[in-house]
């Protein structure tokens, strides 16, 4: 249940801490990817190079750390995890979640994320017992902050009582119970992503900018909600999402043939690819020469791999995307009807619009509803249009089982 889990772990200062490698362990040994970041406070109690070895990704200690954030910058960071486990919590950490503030790069995340948090303290019993951390921790309950623990024991100081963190053991399992099932599990999910090319003679070809970041996230996204993910894919640069069968395809012929081919047993279709809408009618066996003054290119239809999947498949559940640089909702809803699609998001495309950003905003519409999704990162609005796509899935099979009832 942690495959792919993206867990970012906040380590502060207190002993426990140097159970934090054994925790990282656990989580990457399930499949979770770990991002750790330490207070200052915790780097007394265990190297980040130790973190750093276990987890595979470098540890984050500063807000001020220039090269960390012209990478993953915090901001990301925050967007980046799908929970936020601070293990373990000191009193003085608490103290500050619980304020508000933002005094170091942890504090900071927290209070830039969206994302669960997830909180093991760990102190002496009567620091936890103390009022001001009683207080503390109701106010981030109420806030929807999980506590976990502490646990009873043999404290540090060879005290008894509550104040231990729990176990790394208990606290992967934690881990694994937020995330239960996906709101995909089951289903297989198939999707066409980038764009596809045409080839004018074999050197030549007609193509468009998509760069297939939209449909390698919904790739990913899909595979994090436990769907299992088919991705017919056109010419682009971007990595395989893990657990994700990948068929590379160039032409949207080869594209036709290798979606329709994987429909059979699919329970959803995402076509967010960018499929080149004609192709030369005639592809020259050699090299054109350019002796005339000038040339003539005829075009002809290529198919429409989604009005031919959605038709021969009106039990799977399709879904278009509608790149438009004008009258955005009223082209995409007509899309959405002539192509018989239970689904399609929009997209406003034009200069530093939709094609190869990493931002883009979404309206997203089905028969009977609408909604606007981001602007945020393809990522983060992959993950909202997954959980959107499952919602609507489930709508439209009771809706279906109630009018056959009927
Ligand atoms: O008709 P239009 O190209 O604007 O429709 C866009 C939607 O249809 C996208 O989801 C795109 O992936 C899909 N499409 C397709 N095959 C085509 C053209 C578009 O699957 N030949």
């Amino acid at each position: 249940m942690l495959a792919n889990k993206r867990i970012l772990l906040g380590v502060t200062g207190g002993i426990a801490a140097y159970k934090c490698a054994e925790l990282v362990r656990r989580l990457i040994k399930r499949g979770a990817q770990v991002q750790v970041v330490m207070t200052d406070n915790a780097t007394r109690f265990i190297p980040a190079m130790t973190l750093a070895a276990v987890s595979g990704n470098a540890v984050r200690t500063s807000l001020w750390d220039e090269q960390a954030e012209l990478n993953m910058g915090h901001i990301e960071l925050a967007r980046w995890a799908d929970l936020i486990l601070i293990a373990p919590a000191s009193a003085d950490t608490i103290a500050r979640l619980a304020g508000g503030h933002c005094s170091d790069l942890l504090t900071t995340l927290c209070l830039a994320t969206d994302r669960p948090i997830a909180i093991a303290p760990a102190m002496n019993r009567l620091m936890w017992s103390n009022p001001a951390t009683q207080d503390n921790v109701s106010k981030l309950t109420a806030r929807g902050a999980q506590f976990i623990g502490p646990a009873v024991g043999e404290l540090a100081e060879r005290e008894t009582g509550p104040g231990r963190m729990v176990e790394p053991a208990e606290l992967e399992e934690f881990c694994a119970a937020q995330f239960g099932e996906g709101v995909l599990a089951g289903q297989h999910v198939l999707i066409t992503a980038g764009p596809t090319r045409e080839p004018i003679d074999p050197v030549r070809f007609i193509t468009n900018r998509s760069s297939g970041k939209m449909g390698f996230a919904m790739a990913a996204a899909c595979a994090d909600a436990g769907a299992k993910v088919t991705l017919v894919a056109g010419p682009v640069v971007q990595p395989t999402p893990p657990g994700v069968t990948r068929i590379d395809v160039e032409t949207a012929e080869q594209m036709h043939k290798a979606t329709l081919d994987a429909a059979p047993g699919c329970d959803v279709f995402i076509a967010t690819a960018a499929v080149a809408d004609y192709k030369p009618g005639f592809a020259a066996d050699s090299k054109i020469k350019k002796d005339a003054a000038s040339q003539q290119l005829d075009l002809i239809r290529n198919p429409d791999i989604l009005a031919d999947l959605a038709a021969k498949h009106p039990d799977i559940f399709s879904i278009g995307f509608a790149a438009e640089t004008d009258d955005l909702q009223t082209y995409a809803r007509g899309k959405m009807q002539r192509k018989k699609l239970d689904m399609i998001a929009g997209n406003w495309v034009g200069a530093g619009k939709g094609f190869d950003t990493d931002d883009n905003a979404l309206w997203v519409a089905w028969p009977g509803g609408e909604q606007e999704l981001g602007p945020a990162p393809k990522g983060v609005l992959a993950r909202d249009l997954v959980a959107l796509i499952a919602k609507r899935q489930a709508a439209a099979t009771e809706q279906a089982s109630k009018d056959n009832s009927a």
